[in-house]
């Protein structure tokens, strides 16, 4: 198979999430890569109808490559937690109803845990995942996985990342991802895990 680059070129990030923007042009930044985000473009988003992370990436990152005839990347992610069979999951966003209200997630997933009794550490495990998916406008896509595994703390803590972050406490470490700064998470998220098996395949 054609070994494709992403080097100069110019890329449509196909994310309309202010966190995910931001978080994607951090990692981007070193690589030279100039990256418009679909929003600016006037792209709409796809329904995510998919199943899996990587059916939902594919379509985010096939619709932009589409739109605006330039490669697109698009990153569908979520927290999986093992005491609640894997919810939120691909349901991650929708949790925080249309206003998307983050605290009102957190809470939501700690009401269902603590319906569950699961206070000690192990019966809160969970991990995030990030499925990156780049599309060509030729059709061509390739999507690469990134998972972190934490537990989740209550009340949440912190006030740097997006999302979940402020409940993640990743393996290994003291601070939740919302009190990590963001070199530090970048180091180990699950976006970051995906972005380096993108970087070693395409660039
Ligand atoms: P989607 O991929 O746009 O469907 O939404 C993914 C959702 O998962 C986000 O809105 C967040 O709620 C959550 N999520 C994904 N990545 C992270 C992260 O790095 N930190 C915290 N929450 C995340």
């Amino acid at each position: 198979m054609e070994r494709r680059s992403l080097r100069n070129q110019k890329l449509v990030v196909a994310s309309h999430n202010p966190g995910k923007i931001r978080e994607i042009g951090e990692l981007l930044g070193p690589y030279g890569v100039e990256a418009v985000s679909a929003g600016s473009l006037g792209l709409s988003e796809p329904e995510e109808t998919g199943t899996t992370f990587e059916a939902n990436a594919q379509l985010k990152s096939e619709a932009s490559a589409r739109g605006s005839g330039l490669v697109a990347l698009a990153d569908d992610s979520g927290l999986c937690v093992d005491a609640l069979n894997g919810d939120p999951g691909l349901h991650s966003a929708r949790w925080a109803g249309p206003s998307r209200d983050f605290a009102l997630a957190m809470r939501n997933v700690e009401e269902k845990l603590q319906a569950q009794g699961a206070t000690s550490p192990s019966l809160r495990r969970a991990h995030f995942v990030s499925v990156l998916s780049v599309a060509w406008p030729d059709g061509h896509v390739e999507n690469f996985r990134g998972e972190v595994y934490g537990t989740l703390v209550w009340p949440p803590r912190g006030s740097y990342g997006f999302g979940y972050d402020p409940m993640f406490l990743p393996d290994g470490h003291e601070q939740t991802f919302g009190e990590m700064d963001p070199d530090a998470k970048h180091a180990i998220s699950h976006r970051a895990v995906a972005f380096r098996k993108l970087v070693d395949a395409l660039f």
